[in-house]
């Protein structure tokens, strides 16, 4: 599929206006791995670049808990409140169960009353699949803010006994706030592509429909990644430089006019060669792979955090965001950078959010409480006591939401910044 939507229609153009991360504590090095299988420091760096990895040891550290801690460090860059978001994406390989979708614990983690929430199912390649629907959502008028996350617990599906892909892996998440705007920019093009003929190469093979869990799916590792790593480095090779030159080509621009490039951190001789083909300079592409290994989905906003720290990307820069996974999918993005990369975030605003999420996870517990309670406590409008409470605090918590501190209500709102003012000046150019 591709959409080539660089001219959105009805002046409305989708933005990155926040981004976050999160990564478990434990650092987990080469050497400790030497441990585990028969492998070596020497062959994992020179084979893949990596160095170190990220891994949820603590079972109560999830992949939706990831999720929730990126989305809420992207909601407080963007400073939107989370009854703001109308759509939760989440991609993800690990999600915690087939069904509820990982987005809806997400959505209750954070409170986001007013949001749709989904599952995206493409391997590496969600989370810049993700961005593509969200632009569609935008576009479309059916959104204003969508939260497209990239989240893994990789580790819990990796055969800690398999040296082909233990040393590969790691956890983490990365989220981006996505922004309708009428200011021309943020995401120009983007390229979505599959070759399912490809899917066996890299594949989780039980715990689905074909093939259920049995005492031998479980006995015979069935329930652990399983990768052809040649063929897949083969097809990733020729599919990064590919999908790059669709999204530049379809935004109207060269390889000579990208600032940077964050690709998909999965080995560092992959990075290498495709860039290479693209003829792009060392200093315009950003890796942070040694630190992480490959998280999936979570690499690409991983490292465009980590770019946005360094200092590697500034407002109306051009960006491509590219990847290639399971599927086989690919599936690349052209972006026109559209708001300033320093925030800061007052004590005040983080106070309020703080207390709000305190609020709503007071709520969510009541409304868990009122979906197993009998239907014989209910009040003449129907509602449970804990439904009652629960809409309490939900007041409680909007009320919260518009309360600002005189200083910083005279003050310019820093919602989002130079792109809001943009917005603004644009909306008083454009005729009714
Ligand atoms: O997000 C998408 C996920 N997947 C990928 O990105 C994977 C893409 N593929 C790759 O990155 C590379 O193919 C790997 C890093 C997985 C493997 O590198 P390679 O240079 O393609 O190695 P290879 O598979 O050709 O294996 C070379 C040798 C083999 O031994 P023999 O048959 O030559 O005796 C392997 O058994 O290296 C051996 N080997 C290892 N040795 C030490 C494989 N894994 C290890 C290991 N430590 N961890």
């Amino acid at each position: 599929m591709t959409t080539d939507l660089g001219m959105m229609p009805f002046g409305r153009y989708a933005h990155i206006v926040g981004w976050g991360k999160a990564l478990p504590d434990r650092v987990v090095t080469n050497h400790e791995l030497e441990q585990v299988v028969d492998t070596s420091d020497e062959w994992i760096r020179s084979r893949t670049g990596i160095q170190q990895r990220r891994i949820a040891v603590d079972p109560g550290e999830t992949t939706a808990t990831l999720a929730a801690r990126a989305a809420r460090e992207a909601l407080e860059v963007a400073d939107i409140p989370v009854s703001k978001v109308d759509m939760i994406i989440v991609s993800t390989s690990s999600p915690e169960h087939t069904f509820p979708a990982t987005a809806c614990i997400v959505q209750d983690l954070l409170g986001a009353v007013n949001a749709g929430a989904f599952d995206l199912s493409a391997a590496c390649s969600g989370f810049v699949y993700g961005l593509g629907v969200a632009k569609g959502l935008i576009a479309s008028g059916q959104a204003e803010n969508v939260l497209v996350i990239g989240a893994e617990t990789l580790s819990r599906i990796t055969d800690w006994s398999d040296r082909n892909t233990c040393v590969l892996f790691g956890d983490g998440a990365g989220a981006v706030l996505v922004q309708s705007s009428p200011v021309p920019g943020g995401i120009l093009s983007t390229e979505m592509g599959c070759d399912g003929s490809g899917g066996d190469l890299l594949i989780l093979p039980a715990g689905g429909s074909k093939m259920p869990a049995t005492l031998e799916t479980v006995a015979s590792g069935q329930h652990f990644i399983k990768m052809n790593g040649r063929a897949v480095f083969r097809f990733a090779t020729r599919i990064m430089a590919e999908a790059t030159r669709k999204v530049l080509d379809k935004a109207g621009l060269t390889v000579d006019d990208v600032d940077l490039v964050i690709p998909h951190q999965a080995n560092e001789r992959i990075i290498a060669v495709s860039m290479r083909n693209l003829k792009l300079p060392e200093e315009k592409v950003f890796r942070n792979l040694q630190y992480y290994g490959n998280t999936s989905t979570a690499s690409i906003p991983i490292a465009l955090c980590e770019a946005i720290e360094q200092d590697r990307i500034k407002q109306n820069d051009t960006i491509v965001m590219v990847g290639f996974g399971a599927g086989l999918t690919w599936a690349g993005t052209a972006i026109k950078w559209g708001v300033p990369t320093e925030k800061e975030v007052s004590f005040w605003r983080a106070s309020q959010r703080s207390a709000s999420y305190g609020l709503s996870r007071a709520r969510s517990q009541l409304l868990r409480l009122s979906h197993h309670l009998g239907s014989n406590l209910v009040t003449e409008e129907g509602d449970s006591l804990p439904q009652v409470l629960a809409k309490r605090l939900e007041e409680w918590r909007k009320l919260l939401e518009s309360e600002e501190p005189l200083e910083e209500a005279e003050e310019a709102r820093p919602e989002t910044d130079e792109l809001h003012q943009q917005n603004a000046s644009t909306e008083e150019k454009t005729p009714e």
